[in-house]
């Protein structure tokens, strides 16, 4: 049988998305390269806004053309989705169809509920509401030989009233040092390249350990910089309550240590930080990115926003696009506040208007494509040393690949391959892209 698997949400559902591929290859399935040709499909699904379960919720209903047409297909649901409180239920109400509901705390034993699936006519439901042990020697099919994510941390202990993650996730739980070195020192044997430490919060990691076996973010991520043969090491995400100096320190130490720092901040006024539950203040957070700015040469701070939580006057929100021109931020990922139901902030009374909420998010994006523009520009005529990464999707004639900071390049032609470590220079640059300069070829942005 051949499966295939939709991926929504984050880089921790990319992760698992290569779990999910592990574990359904070690049964013998393979992956279909038409979604017509597969016996199994899988969604692994994100509920962190509104749009995001939406997004699912229409996908899932075009799906049911596909099961009419072939009753045999297996339509599986797991990740965030089915993993809030009472989801289930009201799934398999609205979705009949699906033959199978798992949730992120169970991930692991998705063989044995795919072959519960196949024999059975009913539809197979299994959520945990709470995760057990953390598991290793899971097996995953990675998507790159040279560029891999590795878990350091599961869950979130925080308590940010917007957030459905910790919900859905669970609380924080870290994978021991030793069994993450061993899992990069395997992989950049096997030639990877590039490793992403993952965490809802690196700066986090370890405190829920054995207080013996301390090992805290900034010597983990200095134990991983070491592995001989790693050419870049990134991680993300780093939150701004926990984030010492002693992690800028070692960001700037060692050269393996990509310089890229994702700190969000998500509200430039500090009464709604506080009514956020964020744990930090604009002057904290200002510090902060001025220390890491100041020991890592060519940083590329980015961050995440929210427009609208609520309460937010119109003051609030000028004070957020004051912090983004004084910080000047290489780039943000930038949100409409969706209330999520089980979340504190979705109970308060002062909710912001739609149309307020849509304005916002336009003049905070305006605002930012502007800085990130100004902020690529300063890279024109600079040799950056980039990772590529395959071809082009909007035109597979040109090749994609990242800087050290974490800026997406376009390189002409395609004398470079997938994989090659290459030193280019920087003819022009957009707000989110640069592009490379190649000997005889103008620019062409
Ligand atoms: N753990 C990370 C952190 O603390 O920054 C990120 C978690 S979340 C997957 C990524 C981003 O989604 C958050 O930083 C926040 O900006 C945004 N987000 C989370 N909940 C949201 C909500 N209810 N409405 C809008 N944006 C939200
Ligand atoms: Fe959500 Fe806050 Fe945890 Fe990030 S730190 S996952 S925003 S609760
Ligand atoms: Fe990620 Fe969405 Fe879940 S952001 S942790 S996939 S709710």
């Amino acid at each position: 049988m051949k499966y295939w698997i939709e991926t929504y949400g984050c880089q921790m559902n990319d992760h698992d998305s290569e779990v999910a591929a592990g574990i359904l290859s070690e049964r013998g399935l393979s992956p279909a390269g038409d979604i017509r040709e597969a016996g199994l499909i899988l969604l692994i699904t994100c509920c962190v806004r509104e749009k995001a379960e939406d997004k699912v919720y229409s996908r899932l209903g075009e799906l049911r053309r596909l099961k009419q047409s072939n009753p045999g297909l297996l339509i599986g649901i797991a990740g965030c989705i089915p993993q809030r409180k009472a989801a289930a239920p009201a799934l398999q109400r609205r979705f009949p169809y699906l033959d199978l509901i798992l949730g992120t705390h169970n991930l692991q034993d998705l063989g044995r509920l795919v072959d519960q699936a196949t024999a059975s006519p009913e539809s197979v439901v299994e959520v945990w509401p709470a995760p057990r042990e953390v598991s290793e020697g899971v097996p995953r099919l990675r998507r790159s030989t040279f560029q891999a994510w590795v878990t350091i941390s599961h869950g979130c202990n925080n308590v940010c009233s917007f957030c459905i993650v910790p919900h859905v996730r669970g609380p924080e739980r870290s994978r021991l040092p030793e069994q993450i070195l061993a899992e990069v020192e395997d992989l950049v044997g096997n030639g990877c390249l590039e490793v992403t430490l993952l965490g809802q919060n690196v700066n986090s990691y370890g405190r829920d350990l054995d207080p013996a076996k301390e090992s805290l973010f900034p010597d983990l991520l200095r134990r991983v910089a070491r592995v001989s043969g790693l050419r870049r090491l990134r991680f993300m995400t780093s939150h701004p309550k926990d984030c010492s100096l002693e992690l800028i320190r070692v960001m700037a130490e060692y050269q393996t240590v990509c310089p890229h720092l994702h700190l969000p901040v998500q509200s430039g006024s500090d009464r709604i930080l506080r009514k956020m539950r964020r744990g930090y203040d604009v002057a904290r957070y200002r510090h902060l990115a001025d220390r890491a700015r100041e020991a890592v040469p060519g940083l590329a701070l980015t961050t995440d926003l929210i427009v609208g939580f609520p309460g937010e006057t119109e003051d609030d929100f000028q004070r957020t696009l004051s912090l983004v021109r004084e910080v000047e931020f290489d780039a943000a990922f930038t949100f409409r506040y969706s209330p999520r139901e089980g979340t504190a902030a979705a109970r308060y009374a002062d909710q912001v208007p739609e149309d307020q909420k849509a304005s916002r998010l336009l003049g905070l994006n305006e605002l930012q494509a502007a800085v990130s523009h100004r902020r690529n520009e300063r890279l024109v005529g600079t040799l950056q040393e980039v990772l590529v990464e395959g071809p082009s999707q909007k035109d597979p004639a040109r090749q994609v690949g990242r800087t050290r900071c974490g800026r997406t390049v376009i390189l002409e032609g395609s004398a470079t391959r997938a994989g090659e470590i290459t030193v280019v220079e920087i003819a022009s640059a957009r707000a989110w892209t640069l592009y490379a300069r190649t000997p005889g070829t103008p620019p062409s942005p």
